[in-house]
């Protein structure tokens, strides 16, 4: 397997950014991770651990592994350490669009100047942040799902001016880390697959937030149709209904559309603090959702 990196750097290691350093370290890369907040890596490894075990799902990683991967990985609290002789950065910090723009200025000062700049956002184009960063044509989006529960694709993205090069190294990143590369040849705001499931997530929440039908019946439909362990709902609260409203607004405010805004009750939702898993509270009541029940999806009146 070709590995265009020696040293990566995962600046950010929340739900995302600790699956993507877990992957990176599965192969053999030499893995730094950075978090403002002490100890984030840690507690996003074990939850993600609570979450996979309590769901009963084999890790796309074997447990056998997990250990000596939380060992390796090397976690900072300064971000110069983490990421000053990085080869490759992939930030997974909050969906903010000034906060982004402010760790690609900071990511351009410290890095090596080869050294390619990733972000993992879900809605924001890298086109968005290369500039901050001092060196657009080595900048790309580089988009995660839930790669340890084995959806383990990852859409690719270049900005205005990335070398086809980066796309290229890009993509033997991603292909060395045991992911399929979807990669995107021109500019969308969604890149591949997410666009599809965002437009999933705008009906459903659309026929929900207007009362057309209860959240719960979406979800059984989609989990008798395509057989997943969950429906869009609950996939949603699993990605923060915070995260889910402000990628919505992305979208509304590039559209000005209205049937992109997301419906007024998700965000009083938001607001009332109900993030989904995290909080424990979402659409359904977390650590054991209505939908892992093994009548959710029995014939019953
Ligand atoms: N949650 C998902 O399902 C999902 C899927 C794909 C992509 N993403 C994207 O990944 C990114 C992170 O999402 P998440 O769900 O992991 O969020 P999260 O809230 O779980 O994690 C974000 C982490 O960033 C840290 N952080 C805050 N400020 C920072 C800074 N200045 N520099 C570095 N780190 C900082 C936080 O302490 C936190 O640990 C977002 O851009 C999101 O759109 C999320």
């Amino acid at each position: 397997m070709k590995k265009p990196f020696k040293k990566v750097a995962v600046v950010g290691t929340g739900i995302l950014g600790t699956q993507i350093a877990m992957l990176a370290a599965n192969v053999g890369y030499k893995v730094k991770v950075y978090d403002p907040r002490e100890g984030a890596f840690e507690l996003a490894f074990n939850n993600r651990k609570a979450e996979l075990k309590g769901k009963k799902i084999t890790p796309f990683i074997p447990w056998e592994r997990w250990e000596r991967i939380r060992k390796a990985v090397v976690q900072v609290t300064d971000l110069r350490e983490a990421v000053k002789d990085a080869d490759f950065v992939i930030e997974a910090a909050p969906e903010n669009i000034e906060l982004k723009n402010k760790v690609f200025k900071q990511l351009g000062a410290m890095t090596p100047k080869n050294c390619i700049l990733a972000t993992n956002s879900s809605s924001i184009p890298v086109s968005k942040m290369e500039k901050s960063s001092g060196r657009p044509e080595r900048c790309l989006n580089v988009h995660f799902y839930f790669p340890l529960q084995g959806t383990n694709m990852v859409d690719i993205m270049g900005g205005t001016k990335t070398l086809p090069a980066v796309m290229k190294k890009g993509r033997e990143w991603i292909i060395s880390i045991g992911c399929i590369p979807l990669t995107v040849n021109k500019e969308i705001l969604g890149f591949c697959f997410n666009r599809v499931w965002r437009a999933i997530k705008r009906e459903v929440l659309y026929m929900w937030g207007n009362g057309f039908v209860d959240f719960r019946d979406s979800d059984r439909g989609w989990m008798v149709f395509t057989k997943m362990k969950e429906g869009p709902f609950g996939l949603m609260d699993k990605v923060g209904l915070d995260v889910v409203y402000d990628i919505e607004m992305v979208y509304y405010n590039e559209s000005k559309d209205p049937k992109d805004k997301p419906p007024a009750a998700l965000l009083k939702m938001v607001k009332a603090g109900k993030l989904g898993v995290k909080s424990g509270k979402g659409f359904y009541t977390y650590p054991n959702p209505e939908f892992l029940r093994k009548d959710f999806l029995k014939p019953k009146g």
